[in-house]
């Protein structure tokens, strides 16, 4: 169905994965007002839970592990039930939880990480991505960071996981743009979450660089990293593909 208001998601299902919190619950939340139907996925049943009875449209969750092929198997499932086509999936799950130089890290780290992050969302867009090709198009946004395009310190695994996402974006765009499938990366600098009150809850020294950093002062507001998301689900973003659409309050400009 083409939109008359191109920003409305009417009638088009979209698959949030992390949605339990965060980000990814705020990305359902702009979505749901956009019109969207939303199937939600992560692991805390409670949280889904929280999360779909804001939502005003149709919604399902799904509880399990992004890394699993039978968690994207059932999202699938639940989007069919619902019955709108397949349109958006935003793959926006994603872990943090350890802070070392790179070369104290245990592989076991690095295999948690790139578990969650990049595998994760390499299930969820080959399970998907199917679909949106039958169905003849879509769109795929990716969370990136800009973790992912500098060289942060002491959190190795995380900063390649998302640069390793980006790259993912640019061959899903290649492979998959005659299809009509679109693919980007948002690469949020610090957004105020639950990860990163635990980065800087361990590391308090942190938080005040990091906001010294941002030319515009302080750390982003949830909104502030979903809507540019949502926005690259709409019919308003459809000749852009391939983009890391950094969202950052100035963080990267200013060195
Ligand atoms: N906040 C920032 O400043 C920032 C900056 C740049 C990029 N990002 C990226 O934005 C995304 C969201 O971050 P956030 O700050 O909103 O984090 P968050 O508050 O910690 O939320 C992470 C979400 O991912 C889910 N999740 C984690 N592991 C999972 C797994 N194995 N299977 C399924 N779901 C899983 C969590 O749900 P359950 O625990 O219920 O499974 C939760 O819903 C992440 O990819 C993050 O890297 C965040």
């Amino acid at each position: 169905m083409v939109q008359e208001n191109p920003y409305r998601l009417d009638d088009r299902t979209i698959i949030v994965t992390g949605a339990s919190r965060g980000i990814g619950a705020e990305v359902a939340r702009v979505a749901a007002r956009q019109g969207a139907n939303l199937v939600l996925v992560a692991r805390s049943k409670d949280g889904l839970a929280a999360v779909a009875g804001q939502l005003d449209t149709a919604v399902r969750v799904i509880d399990g592990d992004v890394a699993d092929t039978e968690t994207a198997e059932r999202a699938l499932d639940a989007a069919e039930d619902i019955g709108t086509r397949v349109w958006g999936l935003v793959n926006n799950a994603g872990i943090n939880p350890y802070y070392r130089q790179t070369i104290d890290t245990p592989l076991h780290e690095w295999e948690d990480v790139l578990r969650v992050n990049l595998l994760g969302a390499a299930v969820f867009a080959r399970a998907v991505g199917r679909v949106m090709v039958d169905g003849g198009g879509g769109r795929i946004v990716n969370l990136g960071s800009i973790a992912g395009l500098t060289g942060l310190p002491n959190i190795g695994p995380y900063n390649a996981s998302k640069a390793a996402l980006d790259a993912m974006t640019r061959t899903l765009c290649v492979e998959l743009g005659p299809s009509g499938v679109l693919i980007n990366s948002v690469a949020p600098g610090t957004i105020r979450s639950e990860m990163i009150d635990g980065l800087l809850n361990a590391n308090p020294a942190l938080a005040e660089r990091l906001v010294a950093k941002a030319p515009i002062g302080r750390i982003g507001y949830l909104h502030e990293a979903a809507e540019p998301i949502v926005f690259l689900l709409t019919d308003a973003a459809s000749f852009i593909t391939g983009h890391v659409l950094v969202v950052d309050g100035g963080r990267l400009a200013a060195g």
